[in-house]
């Protein structure tokens, strides 16, 4: 494997240099696999992938797991696009959270390429889950241990889209919602590559403790929702013409900026299959 992995020295992420997105291997792809279960998020620079690109990178890495909500590019359907135009007040992605926990075997993680950048802002960022739960108590972590939480795809795509004006959503989202039953997961999980163990909550997903009434949960989750988005877990990305990140999800969160108003904003995002999720 030739790559450079640089850790970016916050709580997560690297830079990884030496590497063209559009060449690589097996070999480095089951690298690159292993880079971000122990950094989170990686970061490349300088790479111009094109569509087709992008989509045989991630086949390099895993299979795609199509997202249900967000509007396919109209040629790569494996494709979906993040876009903001200047008229949207609302950005995707802009709550704290990670994709897809809505699903029995949540994606593994998602490619983000930069398409279109707006001249400020539009930064996303991520926060570390295995660092939050590091720095919970011992009598927290055991707390959580003995928890499982609820994850629903309605709550952010249903009740949280119905809040936005008629226009916004159009502009979003299909016309239909396939929203899927609720899910259940650990509210600690043991991550599936690094064998570490990660908080496993998202304020967008994320409703209610297993057997809790939502009432009762809500001050618990909202603790955990601070806490996870604690500055000293977090690491900021400034995106450039040719900017690649790669997140895994399962010891991850990410937050796209709404910082940027009057102008516009295309990413591409293709998003790998994962795995059930155990203790
Ligand atoms: C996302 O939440 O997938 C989008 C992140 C971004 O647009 O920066």
């Amino acid at each position: 494997m030739s790559f450079t992995v640089t850790p970016t020295g916050a709580a997560l992420g690297a830079f990884v240099s030496d590497i063209r997105l559009s060449e690589i291997g097996a070999a480095e792809g089951r690298g690159l696999i292993e880079a971000l279960g122990e950094h989170g998020v990686l970061f490349f620079r300088g790479q111009e992938l094109s569509p087709a690109e992008h989509i045989a990178f991630a086949r390099s890495l895993g299979e795609i797991d199509t997202n249900a909500f967000f509007a396919p590019n109209e040629d790569f359907p494996e494709i979906a696009e993040v876009r903001t135009r200047p008229e949207n007040a609302y950005v995707i992605g802009e709550a704290w959270h990670t994709d897809h926990s809505y699903e029995t075997a949540p994606a593994l993680g998602s490619i983000l390429v930069a398409r279109r950048l707006p001249s400020r802002g539009g930064d996303t960022a991520f926060s570390s889950m295995y660092a939050a739960y590091e720095a919970l108590s011992d009598g927290m972590k055991a707390t959580l241990g003995g928890l499982r939480a609820v994850h629903s795809s309605y709550e952010a795509f249903g009740v949280g889209l119905s809040k936005l004006p008629e226009s916004e959503r159009n502009e979003r989202f299909k016309d239909s919602y396939p929203f899927g039953p609720d899910v259940v997961h650990p509210v600690v999980i043991s991550h599936p590559v690094s064998g570490r163990a990660a908080l496993y909550v998202n304020r967008s997903f994320t409703t209610r403790f297993d057997e809790w009434t939502v009432h009762e949960s809500r001050p618990l989750l909202e603790f955990l929702f601070e806490h996870g988005a604690s500055v000293e877990f977090t690491y900021r990305f400034r995106w450039a013409p040719g900017s690649v990140a790669i997140w895994d999800n399962r010891c991850t969160w990410h937050k796209a900026l709404n910082d940027y108003r009057g102008e516009s904003r295309l990413m591409h995002r293709i998003t790998l299959k994962g795995c059930a999720l155990a203790a």
